[in-house]
């Protein structure tokens, strides 16, 4: 018998425990209708457990979560009790640069066109994903200040980008755009930005030439930006810099219905994966029952769908899309629903048994 998927839970902060405590009901749902065997493991990290216990993520911890589970499901994290983010730059960042999770997966799909801002949005299907670089970037933390505090202070933050890094994630790029059809589209600043961002394109044309069948293009980030307003449709994969695709995704999340509906996986494809909602940790709706927890379903649809799944992530997506056209949907999508009342609404359409914590 194959063994059961083992997932490591981190709520976080904020509506992060909120939201995944919804996604974990709908997986036991999941695995009560024999749709996946899995386990689920629950980890406190966060800020309440590093202001009681000094610990962010210790390597102990760190270990376990890479040894002896095959995914983590994340909430968010962001507390303002800790300004600096110390524990919340170990734990997500950390996670990402530790495990190698060197591509985040970002996908856009507007599931009612009534959710998208656009008016052009019922007539043309939008639905494309985002391959946004994990490890490298911007977010890598190196820089100075010199001078800090006088006239004549200077800030440097170097952004770094190596041609093992950029490939590896073109390269899965053009692997899935491949066998569905898709346009490959980078993402780039490549006449401002000219060092990083030209080394992105000379390995993108090497890539791109490999796949003749696949149609792809080099494009600047800030006319890219307006495509995506005025054009949605025309995208299939965009994949870019850490800095660029953190931001596009927002941009694109919003165009779908927001962040309330918007999944993410930070994945070393067959190695291990990080699966989160794309937004944070919400401080200004915490306790309130307003948060939308299909983000965070939806982000272990694709969890299980990574793990070979693919009748239980069906299932699971396929109740998102049937609560949206119920009218089950919380206050940020125009609707009254509490966020347990989604997750009991979606538990019961994926398992129909009884899956109170
Ligand atoms: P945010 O995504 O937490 O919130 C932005 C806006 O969207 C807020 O008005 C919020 O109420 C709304 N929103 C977010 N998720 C929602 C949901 N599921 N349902 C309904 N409304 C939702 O971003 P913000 O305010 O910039 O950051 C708050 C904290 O989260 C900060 O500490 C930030 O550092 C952290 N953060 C963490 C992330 C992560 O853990 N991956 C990602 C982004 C921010
Ligand atoms: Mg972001």
């Amino acid at each position: 018998m194959k063994a059961p998927l083992r997932i490591a839970v981190i709520g976080g902060d904020g509506i992060g425990p909120e939201v995944t405590r919804e996604a974990c009901r709908v997986l036991r749902a999941a695995a009560a209708k024999g749709l996946s065997d899995l386990e689920l493991t629950h980890f406190p990290h966060g800020a309440d457990h590093y202001l009681a216990t000094g610990e962010t993520l210790s390597q102990r911890t760190f270990e376990s979560l890479r040894d002896d589970f095959d995914a983590i499901l994340f909430g968010a994290v962001g507390d303002p009790r800790v300004p600096d983010g110390r524990h919340a730059r170990d734990l997500l960042l950390g996670l990402r640069v530790r495990l190698d999770l060197f591509l985040n997966r970002r996908p856009l799909r507007l599931r009612a066109p009534e959710l998208s801002p656009l008016r052009s949005a019922d007539s043309a299907p939008i639905d494309f994903e985002i391959f946004r670089e994990n490890t490298e970037g911007l977010y890598v933390g190196i820089g100075r200040v010199e001078h800090e505090g006088t006239p004549d202070e200077v800030a440097v933050s170097e952004s770094v980008a190596s041609r093992f890094g950029v490939e590896r994630i073109v390269r899965r790029a053009f692997e899935h755009a491949a066998p569905r059809g898709l346009r490959v589209t980078l993402a780039d600043k490549a006449n401002a930005v000219p060092h990083m961002f030209g080394l992105w394109r000379r390995v993108f044309a090497e890539v791109a030439s490999g796949y003749p069948g696949v149609e792809s293009e080099m494009r600047y980030v800030d006319a890219l930006a307006m495509e995506m307003i005025r054009v949605p449709d025309r995208f299939g994969v965009i994949v870019t810099s850490n800095l660029l695709g953190d931001i596009l995704s927002d941009l694109g999340a919003e165009v779908v219905g927001g962040p309330g509906l918007a999944p993410s996986a930070n994945v070393n494809p067959g190695v291990h994966g990080l699966y989160e909602p794309v937004h944070g940790s919400a401080p200004d709706i915490v306790g309130t029952g307003r948060a939308n927890p299909m983000a965070a379903v939806l982000s272990a649809a694709l969890l299980l769908r990574d793990h070979g799944a693919v009748e239980a992530a069906d299932a699971v997506e396929a109740a998102v899309d049937a609560a949206l056209a119920s009218g089950v949907r919380t206050p940020d999508l125009g609707g009254t629903a509490t966020t347990s009342d989604v997750g009991n609404w979606l538990a019961k359409r994926v398992g129909g048994a009884d899956t109170s914590p």
